[in-house]
């Protein structure tokens, strides 16, 4: 009997050293205290078939072994727990002076930077947005605008037609035509959006973005005109900029005017940048043609309008000095990144 649990005491001792884990511990405990598999389990059992008389020193040779066991396991357990602790504090420290990790934000496409700062720009000066439509048809586009078929200064956008009938617009000013015939007097809007032209080099795409500016009121002239182009070149290119008109050619504008404003990077002494003059070219506008109020059935005698229209690219090329306008269309991130405002 006493070398049955002088064996049971040996194999505990042997197996002891070999556990490794909390769960190989768990299995060899149960291999022996389990009250139905276990060795010292079924040493119990067997309390039956001991002769009376040595039952009791039986019980108390395997209760002692039972209780010496329990205590073994105890302490290994104990032991192997905080080892693997350890190596659970060693597998998440976190070492709090590493450099963090950099987090990287997005930012708004430079063309759509430069339409929000536009919109800014006049709203503050209590115009309101009008979204047109990219198709339009024949009429919004040229004829309404005092440019009729055959009529020479079509030329001057090639268009991509979509019928005889609609195409895509070659220019913002379609919406002065939408926006006459659905209000009355006054009117002060700014119409941003895309525009498509034949057109292809290195500062002229296919697809572009232009801002109208439309005004009609009793008693509007080149004054008001100039005065707001200043407000607008004065907040984009810093203060001190200014503007001046220059005689130019529109169908829809009577007269019309080529806007300069004062090189924004010599101050108007001439350099690279204004080819020597001083100026750079940012926009055409003029005083509404009357025939144009009239198409609309607006009184050119009682009304008079100024519109300007502001190529948004060309604007955020000077600002940002981009030479090529595909630089904006091309989404390379090393470009973008540069272009937050
Ligand atoms: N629509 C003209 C263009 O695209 C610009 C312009 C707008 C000129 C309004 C005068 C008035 O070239």
């Amino acid at each position: 009997m006493n070398e049955a649990l002088e064996a049971i005491k040996q194999s505990i001792l042997e197996g002891e050293k070999k556990l490794t884990d909390s769960k190989s511990v768990y299995e060899f405990k149960k291999s022996f205290l389990d009250s139905k598999n276990g060795k010292i389990g079924q040493l119990m059992k067997e309390m039956k078939n001991i002769p009376k008389e040595d039952r009791a020193a039986y019980g108390k040779g395997v209760n002692e072994l039972k209780e010496w066991a329990t205590n073994v396991f105890a302490s290994v357990e104990e032991k192997i727990k905080a080892k693997e602790l350890e190596l659970r504090y060693k597998a998440e420290k976190i070492d709090v002076t590493m450099p963090a990790k950099e987090i990287h934000t997005g930012n708004l496409h430079p063309i759509t930077q430069m339409r929000n700062q536009l919109i800014d720009v006049f709203s503050s000066m209590g115009f309101e947005v009008y979204e047109g439509a990219e198709i339009e048809n024949d009429y919004y586009n040229f004829t309404a605008l005092n440019t009729p078929k055959d009529h020479p200064a079509r030329d001057m956008q090639d268009t991509f037609y979509l019928s005889p009938e609609f195409l895509l617009r070659t220019q913002t000013s379609a919406g002065q035509i939408h926006v006459m015939e659905d209000r009355k007097p006054p009117i002060k809007i700014i119409s941003p959006g895309k525009v498509f032209r034949s057109d292809d080099d290195a500062t002229h795409s296919p697809m572009f973005t232009q801002m109208e500016g439309l005004v009609v009121d009793e008693n509007i002239t080149l004054c008001d005109l100039q005065g707001m182009l200043d407000v607008f070149v004065q907040k984009i290119y810093g203060e001190g900029t200014v503007t001046r008109l220059r005689p130019s050619y529109f169908p829809f504008t009577e007269p019309s005017v080529e806007v300069d404003c004062s090189c924004f990077e010599c101050g108007g002494k001439g350099c690279k940048f204004c080819k020597g003059t001083g100026w750079i070219e940012i926009l055409g506008a003029g005083i509404v043609n009357k025939k144009v109020l009239e198409n609309c059935g607006i009184d050119s005698e009682k009304y008079s309008g100024l519109a300007f229209g502001i190529g948004i690219e060309r604007t955020a090329m000077l600002k940002y000095g981009i030479n090529n306008i595909k630089l904006l269309f091309e989404s390379d991130l090393r470009v973008l990144k540069q272009l937050d405002d």
